[in-house]
């Protein structure tokens, strides 16, 4: 556990109330000139939404060139209120509910991305009632798994995609409006040759497949993985080599790229949002209990870390840094949340600044997958404030807030 000071000296942000999300603009711009740096010209890089739709991350992306990846109607309306152009939008996700398939080409989204035929259909149903021109690329499962990744979203059964060999097998069950395909690997991959042997592996099989499909494709997804620290100090990983190795694959597997024939693109969340944003939250309880410490915090699951109480991801052993570094540490320390669940416990044994109630902490590196990845709604805490801020000023404070809208009487008409 490292201690340090709770966040740079920005003006106003001693009067926001904690527990608060910060989100530094200027760590956005910084990021994404590293990821750029580190991908082959010309290509496209596709902001995911899922680690962070607000708004301000998603503008400042756009105003740098990302296009944006989303995979819902809140997603949708996000990256519309952020001024996205739906031109500049691929739409994704398995369960795609016909209604928001239909909202999202009304307002104009042109690309999407389907899993199966069922998803080519729904599509081509949708931009007919529309009149529309839209196209589609057909995600793919590949046939296996390359090491490495933190978070592997391909290479076994699967939601997500086509299976390569089906698509093989049958190529005229997927060729309605397909217009190029899309592959994603997995996720959080820090070391360069995991993430060259991953898109090595997707050009081989887009190319296949395209051959088998007969198909010209107009845009190819690689995909991403690009790793970033969570709810841990430290930077993010540098590529140094990644784009020359990367058009040197392109090279040899897909004429035309150069040209934008097809065009390449990347798509990341975490590598782009991730280091911006730090959670401030209070310690509420310090006690002993069977010998151990225990650390009560203003924040749990609830704020940051839904998915890893759910037991989808590691536990968060968070970096706790404080105001007061020169404490001896608590040893072998529980650090909890106030969730009435014993889920709700970020780490069992970590050892911790000598925290007091009420000192402010802060765990750096969760811009993504941060609050809108947790138990919000959970027992009803309220959100935390979400701060933007640029050049060292506050620009916005904003909350999340859960509202029941009463649809309809006991009938079940709404
Ligand atoms: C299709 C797709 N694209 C992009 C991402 C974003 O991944 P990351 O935030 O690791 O860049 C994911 C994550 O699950 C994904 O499934």
């Amino acid at each position: 556990v490292k201690a340090g000071v709770p966040e740079p000296k920005i003006p106003g942000l001693d009067r926001v109330e904690v527990p608060a999300y910060v989100y530094d603009l200027g760590e956005v711009r910084r990021a994404h000139a590293l990821l750029r740096a580190a991908l082959p010209e010309p290509s496209r890089v596709f902001y995911s939404l899922k680690a962070n739709p607000h708004p301000a991350i998603v503008r400042t992306l756009n105003e740098l060139g990302c296009d944006a990846e989303i995979c819902s109607p809140g997603e949708l309306a996000a990256v519309l209120e952020a001024g996205v152009t739906p031109d500049r939008i691929v739409y994704t996700g398995p369960g795609k509910r016909d209604p928001e398939v239909a909202e999202a080409v009304r307002a104009g989204v042109r690309w999407f991305s389907v899993d199966s035929p069922v998803g080519l259909d729904q599509v081509d149903r949708a931009a007919s009632a529309a009149g529309r021109d839209v196209r589609c690329l057909l995600r793919v499962n590949d046939a296996s798994q390359v090491p490495g990744q933190g978070l592997a979203m391909t290479g076994g059964p699967s939601q997500f995609g086509a299976d390569a060999d089906w698509v093989a097998s049958e190529p005229a069950a997927f060729r309605t409006r397909l217009a190029g395909l899309h592959l994603f690997g997995g996720s959080n991959l820090d070391d360069e040759p995991a993430l060259v042997a991953q898109f090595r592996a997707a050009i081989a099989t887009a190319r296949r497949l395209a051959g088998v499909l007969g198909l010209e494709p107009l845009l190819l997804d690689l995909g991403g993985g690009f790793g970033a620290p969570f709810a841990r100090s430290g930077s993010l990983p540098r590529f140094a080599t990644l784009a020359g190795r990367l058009a040197d694959l392109l090279d040899d597997g897909i004429p035309g790229w150069r040209a934008g024939r097809p065009a390449i693109a990347f798509e990341s969340g975490r590598y782009l949002s991730g280091t911006c944003g730090s959670l401030l939250t209070r310690v509420a309880d310090v006690k002993c209990s069977h010998g151990r410490w225990v650390v009560v915090l203003e924040s749990g699951i609830n704020h940051l870390g839904g998915m890893s109480g759910m037991r989808r991801l590691p536990p968060i052993v968070p970096d706790l840094e404080v105001a007061a570094p020169d404490r001896e540490a608590l040893r072998g320390a529980i650090v909890a949340g106030p969730l009435c669940t014993p889920l709700d416990t970020w780490a069992r044994s970590e050892d911790v600044p000598a925290v007091r109630p009420g000192d402010l902490v802060r765990v750096p590196n969760v811009g993504a997958y941060g609050l809108t990845a947790s138990l919000l709604a959970f027992l009803g805490h309220p959100a935390p404030r979400e701060v933007v801020v640029d050049a060292g000023r506050i620009v916005e404070v904003s909350q999340l807030g859960l509202v029941r809208r009463v649809l309809g009487g006991p009938d079940g008409r709404t």
